[in-house]
């Protein structure tokens, strides 16, 4: 299951808006015999590409999957056919399909005699490559990273605003990873205007990777026709308001949003509550001064402060990214 999570990671952001899921074929022996991972819309699901890997190893064999194999004809044909097909005697997955259009093929697979096991590392899933996509299919509502980089002392850039960098190398690599896999960027035009960041997500070499997310850019003020985040390395969508709620109607139909903007951007859309996870990378260095990680949150005293947990600890090179959801 954790190599069918590692290819679910692999193809995370390039299946919109099918889920992003990994599978892998084990002969009768136990061996790998194929692994896959869901192609762009269209293509073959995870099943199909992990059994066309395995090809005749798959008769007698088992099929581990992220989430339960769907049942229904969407674009391609249900990934319950082709497992029945190839032969295979068992089916263990971590996640039960939402879907109501998509769910029952754990019934079928079990009534035509598969052994069927759920339930496998479903934690993992749920945090990892599905997080997403299971708060998109519960909600209807875009899921929302708010990632920020800040200094030891809580404060997102020094006195003078410049904030590039914070963060180690290392880190900013991981950040590039999590826009590789996510729909869009939000900032407000007050980062636009200090950092002129282009927003893409690049690798080491700075080379462009193959999807590139939205650049959306909130507020009133006009964005130069120079600024990096209009050139022609992705799409850019400038939305006119100051309205967290009327951004996310804006991004109705994504998955994957990563809001990446300054203290008054991040403050607007803590008060609205519509962040639903938080990734801090925190560098070991002190910046002090007024510019701090995030605005007023409307918390008046102690006892009304935002109360969040910890679901993961990383260290990253020198620094540390914090995961955090609502308590
Ligand atoms: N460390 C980090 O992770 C990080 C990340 C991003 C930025 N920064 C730093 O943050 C600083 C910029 O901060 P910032 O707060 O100006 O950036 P910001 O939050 O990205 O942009 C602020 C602008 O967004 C617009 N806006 C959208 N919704 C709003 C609302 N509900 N209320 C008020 N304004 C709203 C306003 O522009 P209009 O006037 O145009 O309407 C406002 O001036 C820079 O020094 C930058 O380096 C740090």
């Amino acid at each position: 299951m954790r190599l069918a999570i590692e290819q679910a990671e692999q193809v995370k952001g390039s299946t919109y808006p099918n889920p992003p899921v990994g599978a892998v074929i084990l002969d009768s022996d136990g061996q790998i015999a194929g692994v896959g991972g869901t192609q762009p819309v269209g293509g073959p699901h995870a099943e199909v590409m992990a059994l066309r890997a395995a090809g005749d190893r798959a008769k007698g064999g088992t099929a581990v999957v992220t989430l339960e194999p769907c049942n229904h004809h969407g674009r391609t044909p249900p990934c319950v056919d082709a497992l029945l097909a190839s032969g295979i005697s068992a089916v263990t997955f971590a996640v039960s399909d939402p879907n109501p259009a998509a769910e029952g093929g754990a019934q079928r697979l079990a009534e035509a005699g598969v052994t069927v096991s759920a339930g496998v590392l479903a934690g993992e899933v749920e945090k990892g490559p599905l997080r997403e996509w299971l708060h998109k299919q519960r909600t209807g509502l875009p899921h929302v990273t708010w990632k920020f980089a800040t200094s030891v002392d809580g404060r997102s850039a020094a006195a003078d605003g410049s904030s590039q960098w914070i963060t180690s190398e290392a880190a900013r690599a991981d950040v590039h990873r999590k826009r590789a896999a996510a729909d869009a960027i939000v900032v407000g035009t007050g980062t636009v205007f200090v950092d002129d960041p282009t927003l893409t997500a690049r690798r080491a070499d700075g080379s462009l990777t193959s999807h590139q997310p939205l650049r959306v850019v909130v507020g009133m003020r006009e964005v130069s026709p120079d600024a990096k985040v209009l050139n022609d390395d992705s799409h850019t969508m400038l939305i006119r308001t100051h309205d967290p709620h009327e951004v996310m109607r804006s991004l109705g139909d994504r998955t994957d949003v990563l809001l990446e903007g300054g203290p008054t951007l991040a403050g607007a859309f803590l008060r609205a509550g519509v962040v639903n996870r938080i990734l801090a990378y925190v560098a070991p260095i002190l910046l002090g001064g007024p510019i701090t990680a995030v605005d007023d949150i409307g918390v008046p005293s102690i006892t009304h402060a935002q109360r969040w947990g910890f679901d993961g600890i990383t260290a990253i090179g020198p620094d540390v990214r914090l995961s955090l959801v609502p308590n």
